[in-house]
């Protein structure tokens, strides 16, 4: 399964090297101040974790890294060159792909479609039909060269499970160059069998020599794959931490909010008789 990602892989990547940096970024929406002080860096072969609860900021920081929303403080570098993002485009011209959890397909359309979607390949100018048979093939071999079994590449993607259609939509970043891949959420509505494909090919991604940003709930799901662990809370980084310096335990009890869950035992332990 690497090798096949491998194959895509570019070569001019080394792992650790930083893809993107971020210093002092923050992002206010008119008075509401969703980010503040993030620094972090996305390093090349690595996978750098995203947690936090609801609205601590983790959409925010990822729609500013995949060109949806400027930052309004500090620096975003890619590949050590000041970027100021207008528009998804601009990032995935600079190898930004980001796969969301329900936009990333259309799920009426086939799967070879959805595939090439954005991307298609035109058969010639002017009126020349699109290389459909060709594209057809080629989502077919890369699909079944990934483990992915689907009964017909014809199918409309809304037929497949929510695991293979995130597979589908990490096998099209990679095979379309992505140097950095955003999954925003990937396992959240996943359940166990499922959550394991994905994070397999987010392992593959890794191992083939991309960034990934992994954001996530699920500390066990980060662990599994993570090189690098950041909490935002309320738009703030709480921790931020390589694998070395923090256990699972850690993660677990950062995220669950250690003060926060002994008083909401505290208040449950009075109700229930
Ligand atoms: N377009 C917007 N306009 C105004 N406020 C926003 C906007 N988007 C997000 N916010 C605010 O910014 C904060 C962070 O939101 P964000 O969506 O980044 O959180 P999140 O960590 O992704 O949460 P969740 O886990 O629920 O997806 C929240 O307080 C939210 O209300
Ligand atoms: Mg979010």
């Amino acid at each position: 399964m690497t090798d096949t990602l491998n194959e895509h892989a570019d070569p001019t990547l080394h792992k650790g090297e930083p893809l993107i940096q971020m210093t002092d970024v923050g992002k206010a929406y008119g008075a509401i101040r969703a980010l503040s002080g993030i620094n972090l860096s996305v390093g090349a072969g690595e996978v750098t974790c995203v947690l936090g609860d609801n609205g601590a900021g983790k959409s925010t920081l990822i729609k500013i890294m995949s060109g949806l929303h400027g930052h309004t403080e500090g620096t975003v570098k890619v590949d050590g060159q000041e970027v100021h993002f207008g528009s998804p485009r601009e990032a995935l011209d600079h190898g930004i792909a980001t796969v969301y959890q329900d936009l990333a397909v259309v799920g009426l359309m086939e799967v070879w479609r959805n595939f090439f979607l954005g991307s298609e390949m035109a058969g010639g100018y002017p009126f020349a039909p699109m290389k459909v048979g060709h594209m057809r093939e080629i989502a077919d071999t890369e699909l079944k060269k990934m483990g992915i079994t689907v009964k017909d590449i014809n199918q409309p993607i809304g037929t497949l499970s929510g695991g293979q259609r995130q597979c589908v939509a990490i096998a099209r970043a990679v095979y379309f160059g992505a140097r950095v891949l955003i999954l925003d959420e990937p396992t959240a509505a996943l359940g166990v069998k499922q959550s394991g494909v994905v994070l397999k090919y987010t392992a593959a991604a890794r191992d083939a020599g991309l960034g990934v940003v992994f954001i996530t709930h699920n500390p066990h799901h980060a662990y599994l794959v993570g090189n690098h662990f950041i909490i935002l809370k309320l738009g703030k980084r709480v921790l931020d931490k390589k694998r070395s310096e923090v256990t699972l335990e850690e993660l677990t009890a950062e995220m669950a909010g250690g003060r926060e869950l002994a008083e909401l035992s505290h208040e449950l332990g009075q109700t229930v008789r």
